[in-house]
């Protein structure tokens, strides 16, 4: 069997088990997709592939610098509260301008920097993407975007949401868990969950380190479910 870790770049192909080959014929391989790699362009080819009937997204809702767009195709509606980029328009995640169940596909990468007053340490993430002055605050965004793109997904519509634990004070934050629970109660199930692993991260400022250095961050493939026809519940 093929040691991912060992072997973490390598292609990965599969076999078809469907149809047995006939003596002469082919067999018909196919690239294994994965749960893990460290490159995000493969995960975003990997949920476009199997959960976007499109190139790309109709909508990035944090859309940044447009980092994931260097390989894939720009998405139509590009929002962020503070554009840094020329094709971007200012749009706020939690009250976007779209009409309601327009899309049919949607990114959210929000910040997930919570600064720490006393070691200043996630300064310069939180200066560049952006971060929270405290927990409650980063939930309260969360869950409030996440009730918009509940309104603005089409049913059955693909809510990608990039997300990355993270250790605050003394506490680590299974944050990525709490998304979960989160997306559910706005109307989502989870249909799968990348991870993407980095190779170096920038050092920490602490002198005393309590918990694992996180260097992994996760793409939640979240699906919006239908209403059922009495209206008093979801179903997938
Ligand atoms: C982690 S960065 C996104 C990085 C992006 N994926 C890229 O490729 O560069 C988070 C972005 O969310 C934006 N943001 C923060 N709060 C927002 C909000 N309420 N609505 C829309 N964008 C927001 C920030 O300005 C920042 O550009």
């Amino acid at each position: 069997m093929t040691d991912l870790f060992n072997n973490p770049l390598g292609p990965v192909l599969v076999e078809r088990k469907s149809k047995p080959a006939r003596t002469g014929q082919q067999l018909q391989i196919a690239p294994e997709i994965k749960s893990i790699a460290f490159d995000q362009v493969e995960i975003l080819n990997s949920i476009l592939t199997l959960f976007v009937s499109g190139q790309t997204f109709d909508c990035d809702a944090t859309y940044g610098y447009g980092e994931f767009y260097k390989e894939i195709a720009r998405p139509e509606h590009c929002f962020d509260i503070d554009p840094k980029k020329p094709e971007a328009t200012r749009g706020d995640s939690r009250n976007l301008p779209l009409p309601s169940s327009s899309i049919k596909s949607l990114m959210f990468d929000p910040p997930f920097v919570v600064s720490n007053p006393k070691t200043g340490s996630e300064a310069i993430m939180a200066r560049k993407y952006g971060g929270y002055k405290n927990i409650t605050d980063l939930r309260a965004h969360y869950k409030n975007s996440l009730d918009e793109f509940a309104r603005v997904l089409r049913p059955r519509g693909i809510l990608v949401f990039k997300c990355q634990d993270f250790a605050h004070g003394r506490s680590n934050y299974f944050i990525h868990d709490e998304i979960m629970s989160m997306a559910r109660e706005s109307g989502f199930k989870a249909v799968d969950l990348f991870i993407l692993l980095a190779k170096n991260r920038a050092k920490g400022a602490w002198d005393h380190q309590n918990c694992a250095r996180k260097f992994h961050s996760y793409f939640w493939v979240f699906r919006k479910m239908q209403k059922t026809r009495s209206g008093s519940g979801v179903k997938s």
